[in-house]
């Protein structure tokens, strides 16, 4: 599945943490990738807040690179790989054990992964234009599907 959406507002982005987390399992990935300020951390805030978490807890772990998130509908881990760069290693960060051990896997900065775990995915690509433009564009696995009906489709699809 590829769709691509307008976020008018934090309405939309909240209507689409509510379908990301609708869509979260155990052991799923979520890829977030986009520009600083493209809105990685306010979404994950959002999705975290839909899974029960406090959303308090919810902050970006750019310094320590993982946040665990426990209590909620699913145990989240919350990585930054902005720090570490280009070919950020997988393993070295465990996330395969976190994957294994039934979290959900939520990465800001998932351009920087030198290697993609093959595991149910869901990626979402943000974009915020020069004019305060924001839009998503949201690419699942196979075994994945994430409801986007009561969200707007950009421009760009409908051509
Ligand atoms: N959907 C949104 N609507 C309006 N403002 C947003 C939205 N998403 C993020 N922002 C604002 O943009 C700024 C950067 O957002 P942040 O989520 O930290 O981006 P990133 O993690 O991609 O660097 C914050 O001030 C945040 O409040
Ligand atoms: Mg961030």
């Amino acid at each position: 599945m590829q769709r691509e959406v307008d976020l008018g507002n934090r309405r939309d982005t909240r209507l689409l943490a509510k379908e990301l987390a609708r869509a979260a399992r155990p052991g799923m990935a979520l890829f977030l990738t986009g520009d600083l300020g493209a809105g990685k951390t306010t979404l994950t805030r959002y999705i975290c807040e839909e899974l029960s978490i406090k959303p308090r807890e919810v902050t970006s772990p750019t310094f320590a690179v993982i946040h665990e998130y426990q209590g909620g509908r699913l145990p989240v881990a919350h990585v930054d790989l902005y720090r570490l760069g280009e070919g950020a290693d997988i393993y070295e960060l465990g996330l395969d054990e976190y994957l294994e051990r039934g979290f959900f896997v939520i990465i800001e900065w998932a351009e920087f992964m030198a290697e993609m775990p093959g595991c149910p995915f869901i990626r979402v690509g943000l974009r915020l234009s020069p004019e305060g433009k924001r839009q998503a564009k949201i690419e699942t696995s196979g075994d994945v599907s994430v409801d986007l009906k009561q969200l707007s489709l950009s421009e760009e699809t409908r051509r």
